[in-house]
């Protein structure tokens, strides 16, 4: 079993990754304190293959159960669903000890955590990630959102879960689609901060596909920690260090608001190509070498993630690319590789330098 601490001023919490955690997630709930009323925050699809073991195991733990299903798919994270949401857990909480639990991917860990964050001035809450992609990602670190109609994530809040409980042996039923769109954040990590980890995926990137226990013990293991480390620094994403988890990601946001959010381009397919770009730019800016740029690109490619984008015009993506929300009084702002495990911030870059690495990785 791994234990990672998240340490935040006041607010500390763990995240614990075993594989068939879930069938004890009761007893570890009761540890946390976090309630004896739970309101399950999943959907359809997942509540049809985990609803009974989760369901079991609190009740077991004296843990009362209410299931709030909303939609399957980003439309969850919208005004219609938080209100139904807080509409539903209001009428339902008279004298109880009420918290949520996300049970689902990303979208789901996003909109009940927003849920729990806004109920009565906040509620405790626990994420319980069933993808990759929540697993690594975005379980971690309190970035809780609903979409607006122009933009995703515009209307949320910084909101810390209690914890993190994640079961590797979930993600058996994961599409394949879906699992690489969580391996290019694992890779992202590699990059960023940890050559080992991203040396691993390179030799066993056959055993990671196939979800051998092990390998996703390590990579789920790996990523969090590097996650957790990163929002200890910069909990509000001001200081600056939490932006370097935004590598691949200037770009990978432009391609996914060309492509209207479709699932043309998953986040992780449009991150993995936006790496690709990044790698370029650092190479035409002299940070990094030929050779490292090759590596990152052929890892990207050898798991299986596109490495080019298809179907969408040049003057669409530099139109997305314009609006992003990570320019800083008028200035661009990369998280350009310098090595494997190291990346740099960079303001103002040329954007000959990025057209000229965007239309190489453009398939025409
Ligand atoms: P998702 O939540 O839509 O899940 C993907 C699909 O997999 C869904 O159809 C879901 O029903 C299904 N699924 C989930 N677990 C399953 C399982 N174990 N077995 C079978 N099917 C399963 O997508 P995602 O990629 O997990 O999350 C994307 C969301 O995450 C986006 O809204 C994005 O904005 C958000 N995000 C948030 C942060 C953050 O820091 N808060 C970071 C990255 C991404
Ligand atoms: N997913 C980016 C962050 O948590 O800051």
């Amino acid at each position: 079993m791994g234990k990672i601490k998240v340490r935040l001023k006041g607010k500390a919490y763990e995240i614990v990754i075993r594989h068939g955690l879930l069938k004890t997630i009761g007893v570890m709930l009761r540890r946390y304190a976090c309630g004896s009323d739970a309101v399950v925050v999943s959907n359809k699809t997942i509540w049809a293959i985990y609803g009974r073991a989760l369901t079991t195991s609190l009740k077991k733990s004296g843990i009362s159960v209410h299931v709030e299903f909303v939609p399957d798919s980003e439309r969850a994270k919208s005004f219609t669903s938080l209100k139904r949401l807080l509409d539903h857990i209001g009428a339902y909480d008279e004298r109880k000890r009420l918290f949520v639990i996300a049970f689902g991917g990303g979208v789901i860990g996003d909109l009940a955590g927003f849920t729990a964050a806004v109920y009565k001035r906040g509620i405790p809450y626990v994420q319980v990630p069933t993808t990759l992609l929540a697993q690594v990602d975005s379980s971690i670190g309190g970035k809780t959102a609903i979409d607006l109609s122009v933009a995703k994530n515009l209307v949320g809040s910084f909101y810390q879960p209690r914890a993190v409980l994640t079961d590797t042996s979930i993600l058996a039923t994961l599409s394949e689609r879906h699992f690489k769109n969580g391996l290019a954040e694992v890779i992202k990590y590699g990059v960023i901060a940890d050559r080992g980890l991203f040396e691993y995926i390179e030799r066993h990137y056959r055993k990671i596909l196939a979800k051998d226990t092990e390998a996703l013990e390590y990579i789920v293991g790996r990523a969090s920690q590097i996650k957790a480390r990163v929002v200890e620094k910069d909990e509000f994403d001001r200081t600056g260090v939490r932006a370097i988890l935004n590598f691949g990601h200037t770009i990978g946001h432009a391609i996914e608001a060309a492509a209207s959010y479709s699932s043309q381009y998953h986040h992780g397919e449009a991150i993995a190509i936006g790496m690709v770009v990044a790698s370029r730019i650092a190479l035409t800016l002299g940070m990094m070498s030929a050779s490292t740029a090759g590596r990152i690109e052929a890892l990207i490619e050898r798991v299986g993630l596109p490495t080019r984008l298809k179907g969408i015009p040049l003057s669409r993506l530099e139109r997305s690319y314009l609006r992003d929300k990570k320019f800083v009084r008028g200035k661009n702002r990369l998280v350009l590789p310098v090595c494997i495990g190291r990346v740099k911030v960079i303001e103002g870059v040329p954007d000959a330098a990025i057209k000229k690495a965007i239309r190489a990785c453009m398939v025409h």
